[in-house]
This record gives structure tokens, sequence and C-alpha cells, in this order.
């Protein structure tokens, strides 16, 4: 343990919600939500989403926090040392290394896609929305994944911004980039709610998103409320426990835990809100254009607007920003772990991870024209096979293993001991909630994504 008496511990109190719910707002919450909710019944998958995350995000973000505060390192040795002071088999390191490893895997692709925002703000910049209709829309859209060298290009800036923040360290850069990022972010997504209400239908958007019909509740539905819920809280790798590494010891952590959840969950539901009704305002574009809602639909909407260039030009720098404290939160458990493991300066260790995700991330940006139809296992190109191996299998996995570890292995003793400022009754519920109920949940996710997959597999041989 001696050797991480420097570990840094985060400068301010607030500074572990921020970063977290840096962390946890982003392309999910503003770009999958709203076109999820809108492709599953509205209202009654924003239900079945919101009891996900209650039951079994927060109790899964809880564990994870509590296993980086424990041994406050990165999550790799945070695990090693929660097993070992819990007497547990060295089998159990699984789970950070799964957790580093998915982090880096999901950043690779996740900065080429935050990319495409860089190219969409310098669009609404030049006002080049003004008098779209869907078919330009649509060519501008396939003419940047079509043109390799500038995909590219937006992936290496958007990669070198997520590796500038972390070699000045964790409380010179980290810190103090969430400090800045997320008001900003807040301020930005209250001003687009303000011009979604004045230039758009806003009685339509709160209808198509809050409307209630018990039918459109539905297995199908669920699972993807909950896959969803994971993805977006950032859970089951390892993220947040690297964040919770940083969590002095005088925060509550379930309190802690529940804020950042709330949080999410309100940006995600705001953004919501600023987007529909304008979709609904433009004529002839429909809310269920899937993927393609924030780089195909918006940019009409905000072309028929006014003022479009001006909002749509803070629309976009709210997706940067969104993106870009997740990407800083995916490239940190690695520079964490070189630093601390193999001494490494955070400079080398920032500039190491970050070259190999950009390198991985060029299979991605082919994916998206060259090797569009490529297929690499059953009929999934490179970026479909690290999406669905990332997203449907490693995180629930993760999760999974994380609920099993904190819930049935690790010494109780320990997790009462960092759970103490929280209270009994709190805890206990937590606790319950870890043990029996998330990991079935988590199962009925894992196994409901992959169900299509084996079939298909198992069909075809
Ligand atoms: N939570 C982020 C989002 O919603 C994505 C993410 C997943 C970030 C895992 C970090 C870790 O976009």
């Amino acid at each position: 343990m001696k050797r991480f008496k420097q570990h840094a511990i985060w400068g301010h109190r607030g500074t572990f919600i921020l970063a977290a719910t840096g962390s946890a707002v982003g392309l999910g919450n503003i770009w999958k939500f709203p076109y999820v909710t809108g492709e599953n019944g509205g209202g009654a998958f924003v239900l079945m989403y919101l009891v996900c995350v209650a039951i079994i995000g927060i109790p899964i973000m809880i564990a994870e926090i509590l296993v980086g505060r424990r041994a406050r390192a990165n999550p790799i040795t945070s695990v090693q040392t929660v097993s070992r002071d819990s007497g547990l088999l060295r089998g159990w390191n699984v789970i950070g290394w799964m957790g580093v490893i998915a982090a880096f895997l999901i950043l690779s692709y996740y900065t080429v896609i935050a990319g495409w925002t860089l190219e969409y703000f310098t669009l609404a910049l030049d006002n080049r929305f003004a008098g779209l209709d869907g078919e330009a829309s649509g060519n501008i859209f396939d003419e940047l994944l079509a043109n390799r060298s500038q995909l590219v290009q937006w992936q290496t800036a958007f990669i070198s911004m997520t590796a500038l923040i972390l070699m000045f360290g964790v409380n010179k850069g980290l810190e103090a980039a969430v400090r800045v990022m997320m008001p900003v972010l807040f301020l930005l997504l209250l001003l687009l709610l303000a011009y979604a209400i004045y230039a758009g239908d806003f009685a339509a958007g709160l209808r198509f998103l809050f409307s209630f019909h018990p039918e459109d509740l539905s297995v199908r539905g669920a699972l993807i409320a909950l896959g969803h819920a994971f993805f977006t809280l950032s859970l089951g790798m390892a993220a947040i426990m690297a964040y919770g590494a940083y969590m002095p010891s005088t925060s509550a952590i379930g309190k802690t835990a529940v804020t950042v959840a709330l949080l999410d969950t309100t940006v995600a539901l705001v953004a919501g809100l600023a987007i529909f009704p304008l979709v609904f305002a433009t004529p002839d574009i429909t809310p269920s254009e899937g993927p393609g809602l924030m780089f195909v639909t918006l940019p009409i909407a905000f072309g028929a607007m006014p003022w479009g260039n001006v909002f749509g030009s803070a629309f976009f720098a709210l997706v940067i920003l969104a993106a870009w404290s997740s990407t800083i939160s995916l490239l940190e458990p690695a520079v964490a772990y070189l630093t601390e493991r193999f001494r490494f300066h955070r400079i080398s260790a920032s500039l190491l991870i970050a070259l190999g995700a950009w390198l991985l991330g060029l299979g991605t940006v082919f994916s998206f024209n060259v090797w569009v139809d490529k297929k690499i296992l059953w009929d999934l190109n490179f970026f479909g096979l690290i999406d669905f191996l990332t997203t449907n299998v490693m995180l629930p996995l993760g999760g999974l293993l994380t609920a099993i570890y904190v819930g049935w292995r690790v010494k109780r003793e320990l997790i009462e001991h960092e759970l103490k400022l929280d209270s009994t009754r709190f805890i206990r519920i937590w606790y319950w909630l870890l043990r029996y109920i998330s990991p079935l949940a988590v199962l009925a996710v894992l196994l409901g994504g992959l169900y299509p997959v084996l079939k298909n597999f198992f069909g075809e041989s």
C-alpha cells in the first residue's frame, strides 16, 4: 500500500461529482438516448430506463467507487489490493483488467464519432445549415463518412484534446478541466432548452418523451433500457473506479452516486426536451430518424430556425464538451496504471495510450468507407465488432462480475468501513439490490444481447 501514498486526491469535495458526471454525460445522453427513446415507445421506455438506473445502475456504481477508493490506485491495482485484503483468488483480478481494456477499446471508436461533432461545429459556425433540406443534409453526412482523411483529421484532433488534459495530471489537468467544462455544459444545455421552448414545438416534444402507454412496455425495451443505463452511467468498466480512487474519504459514496445518476438522467431528459421540439417544428422531418437524428435531422431544423447558426454551434459545442469529458475518463484508467505500476511519466503514458487508441481507431474510420462491407465476424465489420464486444459483452460482464465480487466476495468490514458515512438503511437496501437484483438483471441483458448473435451463429452452422 505504501507505494501509493502519493496517489492524488481531488482538491475539492465536489470534483468527483463533476468528473463522474462528465464521464457519464456523453454521446450516450445527447445522441443515443433521444433516438432510442423515440424507437422504443417514448414514456414507457423512459420509465423502464429510470427503474434500471435506480435498482441496478446506482448499486453497481457504488460498488465500483468503493473498490477504487478503498485501494486508492488504478483499477487493476485496486481490484488486486481489495482481493488480497479479502483473501480472494487472483482470478477476480480479471475485473480490473477487463475494465481497463474495455475503456481503451471504447476510446478508440468514441473519439472517431466525437470527431464528427467537431466537423459539425465548424459547419454550424459557417452557417452551412441554412435552408438545408433532407437530401442535402444526408449528403453532407455521407460525404463526411466517405472522406477518410477528414475523418482521421478530426479523430486525431479529438484524441489529442483528450491526451492533452491528462498530461497535466489529476489535479491540474483532469480536475481543472472538469471544473470549467461541466458548468459550461450545463449552461449551454439550459440555453438550448430555452431556445427549444421559444423556437420549437415544445408541447409536441413533451408529449413524445413522456406520453406513457402501458402497452409499449416490453421485454426487449427493458433489455435495451438496461443496456443503455449501463453505458450512460459509464459502468462495468474502469472509469468510475479510477475516479473513485481520487475521492476524499470525507465524501459519502452512496449519496454521491445517487447525485451523479440523477444528474446524468436529467441531462439525458433535458437533451431530449431540447431536441424534439425543434424536430417537430420543422416540416417534413421525423423524430424516428434513428442514429442519424443528431447529424442529419437536427441540422435541417437548425437551418430553418431563427438564429439557427448560433444555436446550432452552441448545440455542437455542448456535444463536444460532453464527449470530451467522457473520453478523458476512458483514457485515465490506462494512464493511471502505467504511471503507478511502471512509473511512466504522465506525459509519456498519455501519449502512448492515445497513440494506441488512435491506431486502433483507424479501423473504425475505415469501417465507414473502405471497410464498410468487410465482415470480420458474423455480419459485423470492424466497428460493429468492437462496439458489440464492448457494449454487449464486456460492459455487462464487467458489471455482473463487479456485483458478485462486491456483493458476495469482498469482506463485509471493508465495505462497511468505506460506506460508513451513508445511513444504515440505505446500505442495507443497497447491499440487497447488489447481491440479488443487479446480477440477475445484468445476466438477463447479457444473454438478451447475445441471443440474436448466438442464434445467428448456431442457425448458420
Ligand atoms: N457514459 C458515456 C456516454 O453516455 C460513455 C462512456 C462509457 C464513457 C463508459 C466512459 C465509460 O456517452
